[in-house]
């Protein structure tokens, strides 16, 4: 069985940190989202991945993940090109795949045991989860312990059980897909695709997944994304230098960071050669690689890689690679986009 990463999509509702690169890359509790989606597809004993490649940017995609050999996995690249949807994108590995193959959306975040996906019984296998807001999702209706029907954003609320974005395939669906009409945003839905294969008799198998997961989709979820993995993941380790600061529980400070004159509470990241001077870094914060934070507090924000910040607190804020944010005040739920260069 092989794993098909979709690496594509615009990622409009994070923009501007998706202007220079795919959203999927933006590094969560100290990993590009679809880094923690590998590591959970090789956890599962699955070496083969298939990447599909959109047309943001796909070459910082290929530099970071190269053949797969740093990840202990085999890697393929396939490109989509312009963005037609999910199926269109799930169409393009049709040479390249076995009979039974898993689908992750590389930019969900799903605690998952993926090698359950290695014997489902029907045409295909899906995850079902309770959301409050089911018309942002495709959902499934279920009677009797079977899906009868799937609609991708439901105007009408028809279910509250959302598709969660991990699926099983057979090779059926590529030729349900050959038969797809776009739907009414244009694209070639998953979910049409899916409810085609219920159309021709077939079945889709189905587990409703309680407990914590994420589409990344707008910059809170990155958040959330990132408090959870941390949340859950992170383990004190420090290999960084230490000089006249605090460092309080489950913090992971890599090697080359430098910590001087500062607090630093857990559950919280710090990346390499990272400098924290005379500030405060708070629960649930990553920052990245050789970043410099001065005379600064931050709680419950992800910054990311080469990013100064100077003199100001910051909390629920997302700042982007090679940003500079200087000079005062309190901000809230600042999205700064990568490359630039902020006085607030
Ligand atoms: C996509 C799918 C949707 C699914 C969701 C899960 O939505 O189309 O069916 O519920 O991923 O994250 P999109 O991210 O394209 O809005």
């Amino acid at each position: 069985m092989e794993a098909v990463i979709l690496h594509g999509g615009q990622g409009t509702r994070l923009r501007p940190l998706t202007h220079t690169g795919p959203k999927q890359l933006i590094k969560v509790a100290g990993k590009p989202v679809s880094q923690w989606v590998l590591e959970q597809i090789r956890d599962a004993g699955i070496r083969d991945v298939i990447i599909i490649l959109g047309d943001n940017t796909p070459t910082r995609v290929v530099d970071y993940y190269g053949d797969g050999s740093r990840f202990g996995v085999r890697i393929t690249y396939v490109y989509q090109g312009k963005a037609r949807g999910l199926a269109d994108a799930v169409y393009k590995v049709k040479d390249v795949v076995s009979d039974r193959f898993l689908v992750y959306l590389g930019d969900n975040v799903v605690p998952y045991d993926l090698s359950k996906f290695s014997s489902f019984k029907g045409s295909a296998s899906i995850l079902l989860a309770k959301v409050d807001n089911p018309n942002r999702f495709g959902v499934a209706v279920i009677k009797d312990g079977r899906v009868i029907k799937l609609v991708e954003k439901p105007k009408e609320p028809i279910s509250d059980l959302a598709l969660v974005g991990v699926y099983g395939f057979t090779r059926e669906i590529f030729d349900v897909i050959e038969s797809l009409k776009p739907s009414w945003r244009g694209e070639l839905e998953i979910t049409d695709a899916l409810q085609g294969l219920i159309d021709r008799g077939r079945e889709v198998d189905y587990e409703i997944v309680q407990g914590w997961w994420k589409d990344t989709g707008t910059p809170r979820d990155i958040l959330e994304a990132n408090a959870f993995l941390l949340d859950r993941y992170a383990e004190r380790k420090v290999e960084g230098v230490i000089e006249n600061s605090t460092i309080d529980g489950r913090v992971i400070i890599e090697k080359g960071a430098v910590i001087k004159n500062s607090v630093v509470r857990g559950p919280t990241y710090i990346g390499r050669d990272t400098k924290i001077v005379n500030s405060y870094v708070g629960p649930f914060t990553s920052v990245g690689e050789q970043s410099e934070i001065t005379d600064s507090e931050i709680e419950y924000s992800v910054i990311l890689d080469r990013v100064k910040i100077r003199g100001v607190t910051l909390m629920d804020s997302l700042i982007g690679n090679n940003a500079t944010v200087e000079k005062g005040g309190r901000w809230q739920k600042l999205i700064i986009g990568e490359n630039s260069s902020v006085i607030l």
